[in-house]
């Protein structure tokens, strides 16, 4: 990851957490997503009025990247304006293991970025192996 990508990617994030949609939690959370073509993609968390129809920022920015046709995550960058920061819950985790074998993974607050790899995150994530018949 270079140091410019890693700068888009903080830029997009802090972007579209302008837009999260959060009356109930107040929790702006911004995504970027990179796509192994090294495009990214953004997205907010959307919030609803019957709580458990919200969705998280990253999945909103994976989303976007799948619907137009990209399907290999490189790396995911989480904006959060908090001191501590924040790490894609563990539903995320799982749909960024769907579509990557080990992303970067970068935690930000604007102020400090921290680095991990999706497997310190989840190390056994679960993939689909159909039953033999
Ligand atoms: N949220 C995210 O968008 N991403 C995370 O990694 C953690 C949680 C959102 C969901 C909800 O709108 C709010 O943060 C509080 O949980």
């Amino acid at each position: 990851m270079t140091r410019n990508t890693q700068a888009r990617m903080l830029r997009e994030a802090r972007a579209a957490a302008k837009n999260a949609y959060a009356p109930f939690s107040k929790l702006k959370v911004g995504a970027a997503v990179l796509t192994t073509n090294g495009h990214v993609y953004s997205g907010c968390n959307v919030e609803n009025s019957s709580y458990g129809l919200t969705v998280c920022a990253e999945r909103v920015a994976i989303f976007k990247a799948v619907s137009a046709g990209e399907c290999e995550i490189r790396a995911l960058l989480v904006y959060v304006d908090t001191a501590k920061l924040t790490p894609p819950c563990g539903a995320c985790l799982q749909v960024i293991n769907e579509f990557s074998e080990d992303a970067e993974i970068m935690l930000s607050n604007g102020r400090r970025t921290k680095t991990y790899r999706l497997r310190q995150l989840l190390p056994r994530g679960f993939k689909l192996t159909l039953p033999k018949r």
